[in-house]
């Protein structure tokens, strides 16, 4: 098949996990007779030191004529001044809503390999594999703000719209897995919690009767992610709840940079990008993690161009390379050598077939 995939790598360690991905999706395009265009395209802080715009008009433009998006990572020390006028997360933002993709698919899978490099212990994550379904244009984050000397205010709102077709996503999901959903909410104390609550009991019983429906509030679901997350199947929440959970979840796989997610919308163009930000501490120096990015091409063969076979060829070449010892500095352990980004890239890549 033919496709464009705009590529937006972004800041920080963005632009070297973005190069890892890339050169994946050639070798799939090599191995299995596609054809893929590459684009690549100003996003976050690279774009505001280009022209002062987060994500430039030609940036979307590009992003809307793609068949996918694929991006590495925005922000870092740079851009972050509290009282800078622009913001690389703002590009983020604005692209997330321009594609409307309301939903974030954050998988976490543990590699039996990696057991030792999660600060929890083996035996709590024996048979961990978990979906967390964020919605991602709605919410606090993109509410009315204010501000003044000193005070401040974010707004939440949520229609009954936007939280129907996110827990639709995750239902279906669910019913393709183990058939469990849990529904993470802060419904004793937030009025758009409690929408949330009534919407997903309702259209659960009625379209989804054969689904398990479980209801935990956000602090407790953070709780229960840590001590039993072999449980959960599909976790579907609001936008910042989300957030904030995938971050927790991603230290049952051992470190951020495993971590990939899909953006998706009611077209089959989506938006895919690692769940680890910029990293600007280890930026430049060649040893980015780059599995969560590769993983991240993966889903988007499967999502937007419907590539399911190549898509599984990608995800057993990260397992096949991580079981053969090949170790990013993040997830190494101690006594074991790390290699760089260029060298996992590589070692995925033979594993490809
Ligand atoms: C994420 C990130 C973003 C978010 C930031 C960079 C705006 O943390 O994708 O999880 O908060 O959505
Ligand atoms: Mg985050």
């Amino acid at each position: 098949m033919e496709a464009v995939i705009v590529l937006l790598p972004g800041d920080g360690i963005g632009p070297d996990v973005t190069a890892s991905a890339r050169q994946t999706l050639q070798a799939v395009a090599d191995k299995f007779g596609h054809r893929f265009a590459f684009k690549e395209e100003l996003m976050g802080g690279a774009a505001i030191d280009a022209c002062g715009d987060p994500l430039p008009p030609a940036t979307i433009e590009s992003c809307m004529a793609s068949d996918a998006v694929l991006l590495g990572a925005v922000g870092g020390p740079k851009w972050s001044d509290p009282n800078a006028a622009v913001r690389p997360e703002q590009g983020l933002l604005g692209l997330r809503a321009a594609l409307g993709v309301y939903a974030n698919l954050r998988p976490v899978k543990i590699y039996d390999a990696l057991a030792g490099a999660s600060p929890l212990r083996a035996e709590i994550l024996d048979g961990v594999d978990l979906l967390v379904v964020r919605e991602l244009t709605g919410g606090i984050y993109f509410g009315a703000k204010t501000r003044d000397a000193d005070s401040a205010s974010d707004l939440c709102v949520y229609q009954r719209y936007e939280i129907e077709r996110i827990v639709r996503v995750a239902a279906k999901l669910a019913s393709t897995r183990r058939s469990k959903l849990c529904s993470v909410d802060k419904a004793n104390i937030l009025e758009t919690s409690r929408l949330w609550r009534e919407t997903t009991d309702r259209l659960m019983a009625d379209e989804f009767p054969d689904i398990e429906v479980e209801t935990l509030l956000v602090d407790a679901a953070a709780m229960h992610l840590m001590s039993r997350p072999s449980d959960f199947d599909v976790i579907v929440t609001e936008n910042m709840f989300g957030d904030i959970l995938t971050d927790e979840a991603s230290m049952l796989a051992g470190s951020m940079g495993m971590l990939p997610s899909a953006s998706l919308g009611d077209s089959a163009r989506g938006l895919y990008e690692p769940i680890h930000g910029s990293a600007p501490d280890i930026a430049g120096r060649g040893i980015a993690n780059p599995c969560g990015a590769i993983a991240s091409a993966a889903l988007l063969l499967r999502h937007s161009l419907g590539l399911e076979d190549e898509a599984c060829a990608v995800e057993s070449a990260i397992e096949d390379a991580i079981a053969s010892g090949a170790r990013t500095a993040d997830i190494a352990a101690a006594g074991e050598t790390p290699i760089s980004t260029a060298d996992m890239t590589d070692a995925i890549n033979r594993y490809l077939n």
